[in-house]
């Protein structure tokens, strides 16, 4: 149980009731404010879900936090590394009885041509586009069969679906990730686990291609990236669905893609 889910004064015995709390939503891979991550934490914790804000960076997770407090909504942030069994664990613990949605988003893009690559850096594409989905995945389903149900969202890039020259590195794990949450979607469809998988077919208008890559960003200029708010909705549809018409994929791309 999160202890922010008992209100009552510290040092007294809290008794957890279930049915009275707040359902729980967990997000893994949360940066800047303006980033997928970010924006899905702020959406659900407007939907009324109490939102465990995850990731690498404590400064980025503690803001996302005082937002979405600073908008009445519920949230606490907590360190992990995807790529890790031991914090994995621990963040589902944190989450409680009351999962209802865990969203998978961790994943930067790791370039390079594979005649240059070292076995390392290939490893660690893998170990957080594919390996940490496992661990996620596994610790979700874990967690929601005894409720009877939950929504397992993982996110996906065009490199989900193709490989591209000098992207090989990124295009293996995110295509594997797509195939992991596809096996989970079958396998635990009749536990009541809702599994989605979401392509975002291009580039973000994010902070993450605002700064790191400037030019290209003014290159696609601002129809040519996918809006955040769009990706989000996106989510929010699969979330929703009824267990009597689900969908396994989203695709999402701007007008202006090349597909
Ligand atoms: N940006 C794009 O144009 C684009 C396009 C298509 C698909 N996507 C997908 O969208 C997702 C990310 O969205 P975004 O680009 O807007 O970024 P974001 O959601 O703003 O940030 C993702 C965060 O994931 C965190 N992260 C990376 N490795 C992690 C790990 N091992 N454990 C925990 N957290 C980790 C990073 O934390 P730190 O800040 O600590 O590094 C980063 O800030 C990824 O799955 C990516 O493949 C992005």
């Amino acid at each position: 149980m999160p202890p922010e889910a008992c209100n009552r004064p510290r040092g007294s015995e809290c008794v957890y009731t279930p049915a009275m709390s707040q359902n729980t939503a967990i997000v893994i891979g949360v940066g800047p404010d303006r980033g997928l991550g970010a924006q899905l934490c702020r959406r659900f914790a407007g939907e009324s879900l109490h939102v465990l804000v995850a990731g690498r960076t404590r400064e980025k997770l503690d803001a996302v936090v005082r937002s979405i407090e600073a908008d009445g909504g519920s949230a606490e942030s907590v360190v992990a590394d995807a790529t890790s069994e031991a914090d994995t664990r621990a963040l589902f613990d944190r989450a409680g009885e009351q999962l209802s949605l865990a969203i998978y988003n961790a994943g930067n893009n790791t370039p390079g041509r594979i005649e240059d690559m070292e076995a390392d850096y290939f490893e660690r594409s893998w170990r957080v586009c594919c390996f940490g989905g496992f661990l996620f995945g596994r610790e979700a389903v874990r967690r929601m069969k005894p409720r009877g149900g939950g929504t397992l969202l993982f996110t996906g890039a065009s490199a989900s679906l193709r490989g591209r020259a000098s992207f090989g590195a990124f295009n293996s794990s995110k295509a594997a990730l797509r195939t992991l949450a596809q096996a989970m979607a079958k396998e635990y469809a009749e536990d009541g686990i809702h599994v989605g998988h979401v392509v975002v077919d291009g580039a973000i208008a994010g902070e993450k291609i605002r700064t790191l890559l400037p030019q290209y960003a003014e290159q696609l200029g601002e129809e040519g990236m996918i809006g955040i708010e769009g990706i989000v909705d996106g989510y929010v549809f699969l979330h929703r669905q009824p267990r009597t018409a689900w969908s396994f994929e989203l695709d999402v791309r701007t007008s202006k893609e090349k597909w």
